[in-house]
């Protein structure tokens, strides 16, 4: 006969996918009622429409058969208004531990001097040169290195990210605190999320800041990131002030395309990294050039802007990205317009970028 003490010890295991914490220790586990190898229980969820119900629901029924349930029956629930409230503090009071002085405010480990997350933000001198196209995909590759990656899309016009990686849902709310979404291994918080419809936004300069400072006092990043990546706005605005003001431990990279032009204005970026004391990771040449179909380049932004901008900055040229579309189609489940897949052959020269990112933040660590 199996006991609840054993059917609470099979779910210890069964972690809330959002929240990553043991069903039992968030107290999401009731009911629970058993009949020979019969068992029954009621999961209460932080909101009715959680979209990772199925998620749970398997979960649950794969444990407790593994324990030698015959027969389990999940029963869904939602919390009170109490309970969330209750949550969301526990959650909360999780996230004050090992705080520097002053910045108790801020609310997140991964703030604090002690944490072990690397930042990087990405940055530009202009738009469109690929920022956001290469801060998803040296992501994505950290990941498929197996590094606990978020995403934190700070560039509030011109947020694109969740496009990008194809992120349809909204994050869930749990009293104040908000859960990133988690695409392709990547946790995202982005400001496109609290958007409607795609509608302009119009922020004046201090809400700003205070939005990059919500991204960490109310996201619920959890204590063990390795890599945060920022993704700004382009140019050298309030943001990137901000960042230097709350993350004085980041580390940039600036991304460019070869013309000499994109790499003049890069190189103001730089120049503000530097003067901001952020250590500078390197330079990604993006859009570097077209491969034809008998394997000759073409460089249709011009040549040499990257390696230029590296030696201007006292850097290296991290990776030249050429010209090429992801090979996605939008019928494949992990289907995404701008991440390439890990073996094509942009998605390797990602995989070969995140492996130096990691060596050279291995080396900053070990200095
Ligand atoms: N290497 C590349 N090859 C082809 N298209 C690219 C490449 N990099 C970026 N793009 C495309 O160029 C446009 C601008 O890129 P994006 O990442 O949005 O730039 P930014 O964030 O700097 O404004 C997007 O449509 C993106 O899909
Ligand atoms: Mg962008």
């Amino acid at each position: 006969m199996l006991t609840k003490e054993q059917v609470l010890e099979a779910l210890q295991d069964v972690k809330d996918p959002e929240i990553n914490r043991s069903l039992v220790e968030l107290n999401m586990i009731r009911n629970i009622q058993i009949d020979g190898d019969q068992i029954s229980l009621t999961v209460v969820l932080t909101i009715s429409g959680c979209p990772l119900k199925a998620k749970i629901e398997e979960d649950v029924i794969h444990a407790l058969k593994a324990l030698g349930a015959k027969e389990v029956r999940v029963q869904f629930g939602t919390m009170t208004d109490d309970e969330r409230a209750a949550l969301s503090a526990q959650l909360r009071g999780n996230q004050t531990h090992n705080m520097a002085p002053g910045q108790a405010q801020l609310l997140n480990p991964i703030l604090a001097k002690d944490s072990k997350t690397t930042f990087i933000a990405v940055t530009s001198g202009k738009g469109g040169v690929g920022k956001s196209t290469v801060t998803v995909n040296l992501a994505v590759a950290l990941a498929r290195l197996g590094k606990k990656v978020g995403i934190i899309d700070a560039d509030i016009y011109g947020f694109s990210v969740p496009d990008m990686m194809n992120i349809e849902q909204r994050p869930t709310v749990i009293g104040e605190v908000i859960l990133p979404i988690e695409k392709f291994g990547v946790k995202v918080m982005s400001m496109g999320f609290f958007v409607e419809d795609n509608s302009p936004i119009i922020w004046r300069g201090p809400m700003l800041g205070k939005m990059l400072r919500n991204f960490f006092s109310e996201v619920h990043w959890g204590d063990d990131l390795d890599y945060l990546l920022l993704d700004l706005p382009p140019g050298t605005g309030d943001m990137a002030l901000d960042v230097h003001t709350m993350i004085p431990q980041s580390k940039e990279i600036i991304v460019t395309t070869p013309h000499a032009t994109a790499a003049f204005v890069a190189a103001r970026a730089g120049a503000m990294a530097k003067r901001t004391g952020h250590e500078i990771l390197g330079v990604v040449e993006n859009m570097a050039w077209y491969e034809a179909k008998d394997g000759s380049k073409e460089y249709v932004f011009g040549r040499g802007g990257g390696a230029k901008l590296a030696e201007t900055l006292a850097t290296e040229l991290l990776a030249q990205i050429p010209l090429g579309q992801p090979e996605n189609h939008t019928a494949e489940p992990d289907y995404s317009p701008s991440v390439y897949k890990a073996q094509s052959p942009i998605g390797k020269l990602y995989l070969d970028m995140a492996k130096r990112v990691m060596e050279k933040c291995q080396t900053t660590v070990n200095q």
